[in-house]
């Protein structure tokens, strides 16, 4: 398994461009199952998730035409199997992405229920009683979700308890192919959830309402082949961001859409860090000395969750004491574990974490345990003094592209060993 191995305390100086989002192209692979031809997609980050995904879409039987660059095409004229196994949706808990899109287009599915994972217990409930409520008949089997609707599935009034981004996304494409309209109250409203939208649109499915909590999708009878760029990854520049700030450095983040980023935005800017946005990039400046910020998580447009671990790795190091409130999973603090061995000043209670910013953190040997808290680490370690050696960084794979070069690109001292 690789680790990396980092020397701290050098200032990241220079220019980083972003990638495509993770989180946009996995619902827009999915979406390919609605259709029956040719997909080509651009702006394809080169992420464990992705060749996950892809590779799920095959045993469906989907084929892979090409990926090279950015761009992959891929042929879903032949997608027969309704199986999605434990094997694959175990890795990655998005599979499920495909339980709505395989009712639509084969009237069957069968989907492993993806189980616990590090950050919570993530149940797919909400999906499945709107499946239902569009005249699907599901049931539990031996770990797997058995969705069936023979005669199709019809559009609906559903309103969700909790607002869930791949629940909002499962339903939108099975919707997309459902007779008639559906309404989706207490959507998500994810930039991610927006782009979907717009793609499907483009495939000839009628939606409305994308980027407000009600959605209203009116159902074709068959989609046309999709054919996109994905936009950059708002997490992934968030992490950047943060990366500036921490080292105390001074980094231009290109490729970037800031207004996806603005709760991060206002949130430096309180801690002291100069953020200067430009049309398609974020310049980031970082300071010294920061002062501590309270955040809460919450569902967009709110404090991201997916940046929750990395701005608790830039709070141990500021001015005073912050409060972060996790409101969206309920186990999403195991970086703090980690972070307290580098000398970080934590204390959890429940969804509440407590950081008193010290002087200075410490190398050591650490335990990726998520993505996002893979990143943390990763951020802590540019910042400590002395070595770090981070393991399990498989986990960082999943979704960020070639971190390492691209830190190592702004004069971090980083290395991958096998
Ligand atoms: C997506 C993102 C993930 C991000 C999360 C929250 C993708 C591929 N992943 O995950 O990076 O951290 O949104 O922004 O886009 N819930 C239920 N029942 C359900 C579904 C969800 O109770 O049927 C709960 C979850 O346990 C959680 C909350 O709803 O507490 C939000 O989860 P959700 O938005 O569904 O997260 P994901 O879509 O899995």
């Amino acid at each position: 398994m690789d680790k990396l191995i980092i020397e701290g305390g050098r200032r990241l100086e220079g220019t980083v461009a972003i990638s495509g989002a993770k989180n946009a192209v996995l619902p827009v692979l999915a979406a390919t199952l609605l259709t029956s031809g040719r997909n080509k997609i651009s702006g394809v980050p080169r992420v464990r998730d992705v060749f996950t995904m892809i590779r799920l879409l095959g045993e469906l039987g989907a084929r892979l035409e090409s990926f090279e660059g950015d761009t992959l095409v891929i042929d879903t004229s032949g997608v027969n199997n309704p199986e999605a196994p434990y094997e694959l949706v175990s890795t990655m808990r998005a599979s499920c992405l495909v339980l709505g899109p395989l009712l639509a287009r084969l009237g069957q599915a069968r989907v492993s229920l993806p189980g616990g994972c590090a950050i919570g217990a993530r149940p797919m409930d909400l999906h499945i009683k709107g499946l239902q409520a569009m005249g699907a008949e599901i049931e539990l089997v031996q770990g797997y979700i058995h969705g069936t609707a023979e005669k199709g599935l019809k559009g609906d009034h559903i309103y969700f308890d909790t607002v869930t981004v791949t629940g909002t996304a499962n339903l939108m494409m099975a919707a997309a192919l459902a007779d008639g309209e559906t309404i989706l109250e207490n959507a998500a409203r994810e930039p991610e959830i927006i782009f979907l939208a717009d793609v499907l649109g483009r495939a000839g499915a009628k939606i409305e309402g994308q980027g407000s909590d009600v959605i209203i999708i009116q159902g074709a009878t068959a989609l046309k082949p999709i054919e996109c760029r994905i936009f950059p990854d708002r997490i992934e520049a968030g992490t950047f961001m943060i990366a500036a700030a921490i080292t105390g450095g001074d980094v231009e983040i290109t490729n970037c859409i800031p207004h996806h980023l603005e709760s991060l935005i206002h949130k430096l800017r309180e801690a002291g860090i100069q953020v200067e946005p430009g049309d398609n990039s974020l310049r980031v400046k970082g300071q010294d000395r920061f002062r501590s910020i309270d955040i809460k998580t919450q569902p967009h447009p709110g404090f991201p969750t997916d940046l929750q671990a990395q701005t608790m790795a830039l709070m141990t190091l500021a001015e005073g004491q912050s409060i972060i409130v996790e409101n969206v999973f309920e186990n999403r603090f195991m970086h703090a574990a980690e972070l307290m061995r580098m000398g970080a000043e934590i204390f959890l209670d429940g969804h509440t974490a407590i950081v008193k910013g010290v002087a200075r953190l410490s190398g050591a040997p650490l335990m990726a345990t998520d993505l996002r808290a893979s990143a943390s680490l990763v951020l802590a370690a540019l910042a400590a003094k002395g070595e770090s050696v981070i393991s399990r960084v498989y986990h960082i794979d999943r979704g960020y592209e070639g971190i390492e070069k691209k830190l190592v690109q702004m004069g971090a001292s980083i290395r991958r060993v096998k």
